[in-house]
Formats: C-alpha cells, sequence, structure tokens
C-alpha cells in the first residue's frame, strides 16, 4: 500500500484511495470479506483513525460487522446514537465533537469526532460505515465527499 502521507503519485489521497480500493475489491463480491478488506484500508490509510468499519441492518437494529479498532458495542437502536442517525436519516453524520451530540454512544471514550456514512441500494438500506477519531473535527467536507465516494465503490462491487 502507498503511504497516502508520502502521496506523490500525482493522484489525490483520495483518488489514491478509490484506485487502492477498485483493485482490492476487483476479484471478490462477498460482503463480510470486501467489508472486512475496505475496513483494514481506512484505518491503516487515513491518519489519525481509532476505529473504522460496518454496521449492517437487521430487523432495524445495527449489528456489528468487520471492523479495526478497539471491541465496540454489538447492536445499536436505529434511534441511538450517531450511526442510529446516519440508519434513520440515511444522510451521512458529521460530527466535530461526539461529546457535544445526545445520545451519542460511547463505545470508546477516546473518540472525539466521527464520520458515520449510510450504505444504501435500490432503495434499502444495508448498514452504515463508520470512522472514529481522537482528534475533534477531524473530519472535513472533502473526507465526507471522498469516504461517501469509496462507500459508492464499495456498494458497487459487493453483494451485500
Ligand atoms: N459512537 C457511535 C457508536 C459506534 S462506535 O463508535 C464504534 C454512535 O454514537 O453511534
Amino acid at each position: 500500500m502507498i503511504d497516502l502521507q508520502r502521496n506523490d503519485t500525482g493522484l489525490s489521497d483520495y483518488a489514491l484511495l478509490a484506485a487502492q480500493l477498485e483493485s482490492l475489491l476487483a476479484t471478490e463480491r462477498d460482503c463480510i470479506a470486501n467489508a472486512a478488506q475496505f475496513a483494514a484500508l481506512l484505518f491503516n490509510e487515513m491518519p489519525g483513525l481509532n476505529w473504522a468499519g460496518f454496521y449492517f441492518n437487521r430487523d432495524e437494529q445495527l449489528l456489528l460487522g468487520p471492523f479495526q479498532g478497539r471491541v465496540a458495542c454489538v447492536r445499536i437502536d436505529f434511534d441511538r446514537g450517531i450511526c442510529g442517525a446516519a440508519a434513520t436519516t440515511r444522510q451521512t453524520q458529521r460530527v466535530a465533537d461526539v461529546h457535544a451530540v445526545v445520545g451519542h454512544i460511547a463505545c470508546d471514550s477516546a473518540s472525539n469526532s466521527e464520520l458515520v456514512v449510510p450504505l444504501e441500494k435500490n432503495g434499502r438500506l444495508l448498514g452504515v460505515l463508520d470512522l472514529d477519531s481522537p482528534q475533534l473535527a477531524r473530519f472535513s467536507a472533502e473526507d465526507q465527499r471522498g469516504v461517501e465516494a469509496l462507500v459508492a465503490i464499495f456498494l458497487r462491487l459487493t453483494d451485500c
């Protein structure tokens, strides 16, 4: 993997990550395998994360899927937390300070900011991708656009 902090390819970091993800998922469509690869790519290539992973929609609850980081909450109700807000609204939640959000679920008290992108295919909510950081306001609007584009690649190349 190319170190994004020393990216001298001429591509933006997200263009490079997109190319890496395309090639990583090119030969497999299994949901668990591809989600595991995607979580590992993000956790290792995006600086400043302490958690990167998936929750999948199981009967109106979010169930923990493949992730990198410390052990996490296993089930999250749709009406709880930032992940639940992403699932309910089907809108990306970009939160600069999670402690300022009523209902935030503190799986890891070290997390200070969070980006949660819903996974939606053919009108169905498949789950969410959750990224956490110990840095306040770690995720910019550019990060949001970049990660949403990566999620679109994952959904195109994966059967979940
Ligand atoms: N903080 C999240 C819960 C999931 S963990 O951070 C891995 C939330 O409030 O939805």
